[in-house]
């Protein structure tokens, strides 16, 4: 499984769950689908422990936990047969699935005035192979934004792909209702062919694995 190298990380989620904001929508989460709220957790660990490998200070340590735990908050959303379905699905079904980056966002949008985790968290699914929602790099004209927010952006992608790779990671290595655990050569294999966030956030997930 995941062998996890910074024990303070743990004590950081523990703290960031029990933001009772937090603990509401996680909580609704695991009534929901709990396949899904343990993946979650598992993220939030692994992307807070990666955090603290890229020497994170603790403002953008809480950013990228927040986001983690809350990553797929929008799957509260999805119909339980969706999220449990054995199997590939269909596309429209994918469809349905997909929504849950634009729910989650508005979710966080309702219960918490942080721009920044809803920026993080709503990129998730940007790097790999077909990204979603936004279908690749933020095309937003960087000319016309000002210094403070190009380097507010520039950190923000920064955590959005350490969270985006932790995420990949935990579906691949973990059981799923679509799939059993893989081998850490195909986890490896698949990173190189789909991740396309940093190659250096690749290598700290994977070397967390613990077959
Ligand atoms: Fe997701
Ligand atoms: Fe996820």
């Amino acid at each position: 499984m995941t062998t996890l190298l910074y024990p303070q990380g743990q004590e950081l989620v523990q703290e960031i769950l029990h933001d009772p904001q937090i603990t509401y929508l996680v909580g609704q989460l695991q009534s929901h689908h709990l396949e899904s709220y343990e993946h979650s957790l598992r993220v939030g660990a692994l992307a807070v422990d990666v955090g603290y490998e890229n020497t994170l200070a603790r403002e953008q340590l809480l950013m990228l936990g927040r986001a983690a735990v809350l990553h797929d908050i929008g799957k509260r959303d999805i119909p339980y047969c969706i999220l449990g379905k054995e199997g590939p699905l269909t596309n429209p079904e994918r469809k349905r699935m997909d929504a849950h980056v634009r729910a989650g966002f508005r979710a966080l949008a309702a219960a918490s005035d942080d721009t920044l985790v809803r920026k993080i968290l709503v990129q998730h699914h940007e790097y790999q192979q077909r990204p979603y929602p936004r279908h690749g790099p933020d095309r937003r004209d960087v000319s016309r934004a000002t210094l403070e927010r190009r380097s507010s952006d520039a950190a923000v992608l920064c955590l959005a792909q350490m969270l985006a790779a932790a995420d990949v990671f935990d579906a691949l290595a973990h059981r799923r209702s679509y799939k059993e655990p893989l081998p850490k050569e195909t986890i490896e294999r698949i990173f190189q062919e789909e991740y396309r966030g940093s190659k250096l956030y690749a290598e700290q997930v994977l070397r967390r694995f613990d077959s």
